[in-house]
Parts: C-alpha cells; sequence; structure tokens
C-alpha cells in the first residue's frame, strides 16, 4: 500500500499481541468482566495507543460483540470460554486479533481447532491465494475436529484508517475466488462450535457503537452527545461504557436516550452481540497479517 509504514504497524500489532497475552493473566473464574476489560484497555493505552475497537469478551454461545456494560456485575464462571478479541491502533493503523481462554479446560478440543485452523489457513496466505482456498484449509481442521464452522463469520482486509476493508475471507469454501496480493493486510479469524447451526444472529444485547454516514440529529442533547462521539472516537467504534463513565454528563440515563436517539436517527450504528444460532460453545482464534509474495508476515 503506498504511503504505507509497515514497520508502524508491526509496533502496534505487537502491543496487541502483549495484550492478548496480558488477558490471560486477567480472565480467571470468580473475576469481574468489567474490571478484566478496564485492566486490558489500560494496558493498550499505557503503551500509547488508542483502540481499533472496545475488548470484546464473549462468553460461551456469545460469538462476538460482547464488551462489558458500564455497571457490569457478571464474573467469569469456572466453565467460561471466553473470547478475547481486541485490536490497539495507533493513528490510521489499526490492528485486530483474538484467543480463547477456556477456563475449565474442559473445551481444549474446541479451542485447539480454532487454533490449529489460524495456522492452517496462515501456512499458505502468499500473494495469489485464493480466499476460499482458505476458507477451505479452515473448514477441513473443523472437520477433522468433528466441529462446524461458522459461515456467517469470516476474516477480513484491513487498510489505512478502514477496519473491514473490501475483501472477505470465509471460513468455508464458498467459491470465492478472489485473491490476496502482496502487501496487503488481512485479519484470518476462523470460528468453530460445537453447536449444530454454525451460524450467528444478533441477540439483545447493544454495548458497540459507530458514527455512521452524515445525518445530524434535532435534539441539542443528541447533537451534543453526536459531536463528542465525533472528536472523541472520529468514526472507529466505541464502548457505551466510554460515555458513561464521563464525568460531564450528568447521569447514564440521560446518555442512554441520547444514544439510542442517534440509532434511530441512523447517525450512529450499533453492532448487537453475535450469538450462535444453537446456542453452541463458540472458539475464535484470530491474527493480522501481511500478504508477502512467497508467504506472509505475522502482525499481531
Ligand atoms: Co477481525
Amino acid at each position: 500500500m503506498e504511503g504505507y509504514d509497515y514497520n508502524e504497524l508491526l509496533s502496534v500489532g505487537k502491543v496487541s499481541a502483549d495484550a492478548l497475552e496480558f488477558s490471560k493473566k486477567v480472565i480467571k473464574p470468580g473475576a469481574s468482566l468489567l474490571d478484566a476489560v478496564n485492566r486490558i484497555e489500560s494496558f493498550i493505552k499505557d503503551r500509547g495507543c488508542e483502540f481499533s475497537f472496545p475488548t470484546n469478551l464473549s462468553v460461551n454461545e456469545q460469538a462476538a460483540h460482547y464488551t462489558p456494560l458500564f455497571d457490569d456485575k457478571s464474573v467469569f464462571s469456572e466453565n467460561s470460554v471466553v473470547k478475547v478479541d481486541l485490536g490497539a491502533r495507533r493513528g490510521f493503523y489499526l490492528t485486530d486479533c483474538a484467543i480463547t481462554i477456556d477456563l475449565s479446560g474442559e473445551h481444549s478440543k474446541l479451542c485447539e481447532a480454532a487454533v490449529e485452523a489460524l495456522d492452517a489457513a496462515i501456512s499458505i496466505v502468499k500473494s495469489g491465494v485464493e480466499v476460499c482456498m482458505i476458507g477451505a484449509a479452515i473448514e477441513e481442521v473443523g472437520r477433522k475436529f468433528g466441529l462446524k464452522t461458522i459461515r456467517n463469520l469470516g476474516g477480513h482486509g484491513i487498510e489505512k484508517d478502514e477496519l473491514h476493508a473490501d475483501v472477505f475471507i470465509p471460513n468455508y469454501n464458498n467459491g470465492d475466488r478472489t485473491k490476496l496480493d502482496e502487501g496487503q493486510v488481512v485479519a484470518i479469524e476462523p470460528f468453530f462450535t460445537e453447536g449444530s447451526a454454525g451460524m450467528v444472529e444478533d441477540g439483545d444485547i447493544v454495548e458497540i457503537f459507530q458514527r455512521h454516514g452524515d445525518s445530524r440529529p434535532r435534539s441539542n442533547i443528541s447533537r451534543e452527545l453526536l459531536e463528542k462521539i465525533e472528536s472523541r472516537y472520529i468514526t472507529y467504534p466505541f464502548a457505551a461504557r466510554w460515555l458513561y463513565a464521563d464525568k460531564d454528563w450528568e447521569n447514564e440515563f440521560k446518555v442512554k436516550r441520547a444514544l439510542a436517539d442517534l440509532v434511530s436517527s441512523e447517525a450512529v450504528e450499533s453492532f448487537p452481540v453475535l450469538i450462535e444460532k444453537s446456542n453452541g460453545l463458540v472458539a475464535q482464534a484470530e491474527k493480522e497479517l501481511i500478504v508477502e509474495r512467497d508467504s506472509c508476515r505475522i502482525v499481531t
């Protein structure tokens, strides 16, 4: 990519990879989700980075997009299967990566399958590889473990300032013969489930939002909130809890109402928690890569 500093991307990627390692220390049975997310996000901030998106801590049948609520009281249980999906950002250099932490140790097959599928996919990534072949490699590992891949989630291109750029990298052979190019930055993220559906659907919880389009709401309070969102998070996804934590606002309720108004007026997009349709346990592994001529370089 022109004018793109790959070394800067690699340095941000290191922060994300270290944050995933750090998350293993704070995600334990009985630990609070809110405390864990605060510690992981502080770890990233302390290293001079912002966020590509709020840190996701999705548990069990939640595949993605759960980030703790402002007043989240939940704790990890002995049996939680936790997907930590995070991304440090510096300027417009975005990273995205994930691991699954199996607190009981009883779902090692599910978690190993995700890691093995990611490795299998990485081993074939090079300039000219067709995305359906990456999907086929992932699906093959799932078959070996007797697990379904999640078909409506997948990897993606990452560009300057754009977390989900053009290319979609399927988790199964979908017949898409789009080729990856040298220098392209992509994230590959196999998801497997023990469930029978192999699909995710929107759940009821919504804690992740993003400025969208250019419409402006009528009410003053909503407009004031929108200005705050634009100045702080630009067009990057943000967590509702980041806003509620703001002392400038009188109360959480007021922000909640303004945020709901921004969503209904389509000034802000919302990202509900994604749940496996048959409520099966889900594991994920994700890394960001730079496609090279004969292989790839791991960013995270
Ligand atoms: Co991703």
